[in-house]
C-alpha cells in the first residue's frame, strides 16, 4: 500500500436510557461504578451518532489525533478520551506485533469525524452514543477481534453509560468488584426482538440554566448522602433482580414499577446530597402526575416515567397502549416538533388531564421524540471522511 493510503471505518451507535440508574463512582480514574445498572437501547432511526475513524501515514504527526464533532473541532486531550485512544492502540499494536505483515495503523494519527442525528440543544445525554461510536469505529478500523463486552470496558472509561450503548435491546452494566476494573462491563439481558413492543416518548423540557453535570453530581452524592448507602447496598441490587425478571417475562407492570421507583430513588439521593441537587423541575413533576393519571384511568400500569441528570421525561410504554399514553400527551401538547403523524393517525383524543398539570406541560415541553427499543452499533459505508482524508461536507 502507498504511504498515503487512508484507512477508514464507520459505525453508528445508539443512545440508551437507564431504568436502573448508574449514579456513583468507586474509582473515578477507571470510571468504576458503585452499583450495577440496566438500560434500554433506543432506536437509531431517531437518535444515533455516526462516526468515521480514519488513519494514514500521510496525516501530519504534528496534527496528532483529532475529532470533529457536528462540524466543530472537539478537544481530545481529556483523560477519558486519551484512555480510550490508549486502550485501542495498544490492542492494535499487539495484533501488529503478532503479525508483522499487518499495516502499522497503531503508529498513525487518528482523524475522527462524528455527527448526531438529533439536535444537541435537546439536552439528551449524547455522551453514551458518542463514546460508544468512537470506540466501535476505531475497533473496526483496527480490525480488533474484541467482543462488544470487551469494547464496553474501553467505552466505560470514556463515559460510564457509554458501555451500555455497545449493545442493542436490554443491557446490564455489571459493576464488578476487581480493583483494575476488568470485570466492570456490559452484557445483553435480552435482544430488542425479545420485547420489540417497547416504546419511549421523550418530553424535551427546556432548563432555565445548565444543571450540575452527572460526573460532578454523582461525586457529590457519594461524598455527602447517607441515603445513597441504602440505595447502593439494598435498593439497586433488588431492582436489578426485579428488572431482569420483568424483562425476561415481558411483564410491563413490573418493569414500570421498578423503572419509576428507581428513578425516584436516584433523585431522592440527589435531594439528599449536601448541598442538594435538583434535576427535575415543575414540568418534570407534571409529567409524573400525567403518567399517574393515565395509569389510574386505564386501570393498569401502561406508562412508566424516568429522569436522568436533567428535566427531560422519558416515558416507556408498550405499542398496544399508544392510544392511552401518546394520545393523552398529544391532546395536551398539540402540534409541536417531533410527533410522528403517521402513527398518530386515527388516535382519538384520550382522557384529559388536570388543568394545572396540562398547562405546565403545555408551556414547558418544547419538543417530543417518539422512539422505541432498538439495535446496537451498526457498521456502515456512510463515511464522514473522504478517501483523501478530508472531512465530508453535508
Ligand atoms: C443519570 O455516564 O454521563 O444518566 O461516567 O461521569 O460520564 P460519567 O457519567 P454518565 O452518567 C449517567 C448518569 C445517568 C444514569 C444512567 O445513565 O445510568
Amino acid at each position: 500500500m502507498a504511504s498515503d493510503t487512508v484507512y477508514r471505518a464507520s459505525t453508528t451507535a445508539p443512545v440508551n436510557i437507564a431504568v436502573v440508574k448508574y449514579w456513583g463512582k468507586r474509582d473515578p480514574k477507571l470510571n468504576l461504578p458503585t452499583n450495577s445498572s440496566l438500560s434500554v437501547t433506543l432506536s437509531q432511526a431517531d437518535l444515533r451518532t455516526l462516526t468515521t475513524a480514519s488513519c494514514s501515514a500521510s496525516y501530519p504527526s504534528s496534527d496528532g489525533d483529532s475529532l470533529l464533532l457536528n462540524g466543530e473541532p472537539s478537544d481530545v486531550a481529556g483523560a477519558r478520551t486519551q484512555a480510550c485512544f490508549r486502550e485501542l492502540r495498544s490492542r492494535r499494536a499487539a495484533l501488529e506485533a503478532a503479525n508483522p505483515s499487518l499495516p502499522k495503523l497503531s503508529a498513525m494519527p487518528l482523524r475522527l469525524v462524528s455527527e448526531n442525528n438529533f439536535p444537541t440543544a435537546a439536552g439528551l445525554a449524547s455522551s453514551a452514543a458518542g463514546f460508544a461510536a468512537f470506540v466501535r469505529a476505531i475497533a473496526n478500523l483496527y480490525e480488533l477481534p474484541a467482543s462488544p463486552s470487551e469494547l464496553s470496558l474501553i467505552a466505560r472509561q470514556g463515559s460510564g453509560s457509554a458501555c451500555r450503548s455497545l449493545f442493542g435491546g436490554y443491557v446490564a452494566w455489571r459493576m464488578g468488584d476487581k480493583a483494575d476494573g476488568s470485570d466492570s462491563m456490559a452484557d445483553q439481558v435480552a435482544e430488542a426482538s425479545h420485547w420489540p413492543e417497547m416504546r419511549a416518548l421523550i418530553l424535551v423540557v427546556s432548563a432555565a440554566k445548565k444543571g450540575v453535570s452527572s460526573t460532578s453530581g454523582m461525586q457529590q452524592t457519594v461524598a455527602t448522602s447517607g441515603l445513597f448507602q441504602e440505595r447502593i447496598t439494598k435498593v439497586v441490587p433488588q431492582n436489578m433482580d426485579l428488572m431482569e425478571k420483568a424483562i425476561k417475562e415481558k411483564d410491563f407492570a413490573a418493569f414500570a414499577e421498578v423503572t419509576m421507583r428507581d428513578s425516584n430513588s436516584f433523585h431522592a439521593t440527589c435531594a439528599d446530597t449536601y448541598p442538594p441537587i435538583f434535576y427535575m423541575n415543575d414540568v418534570s413533576r407534571a409529567a409524573i402526575r400525567a403518567v399517574e393519571t393515565i395509569n389510574a384511568n386505564v386501570g393498569r400500569t401502561v406508562a412508566a416515567y424516568t429522569f436522568d441528570a436533567g428535566p427531560n421525561a422519558v416515558i416507556y410504554y408498550l405499542e398496544q397502549d399508544t392510544e392511552a399514553v401518546v394520545g393523552t400527551f398529544y391532546h395536551v401538547l398539540g402540534e409541536i416538533d417531533g410527533w410522528k403523524q403517521a402513527s398518530l393517525k386515527g388516535l382519538k383524543p384520550s382522557m384529559s388531564l388536570d388543568g394545572g398539570v396540562a398547562s405546565i406541560l403545555k408551556s414547558g415541553v418544547s419538543r417530543v421524540i417518539m422512539t422505541g427499543v432498538g439495535e446496537g452499533p451498526m457498521k456502515t459505508d456512510d463515511f464522514l471522511v473522504a478517501e483523501d482524508g478530508s472531512p465530508v461536507k453535508r
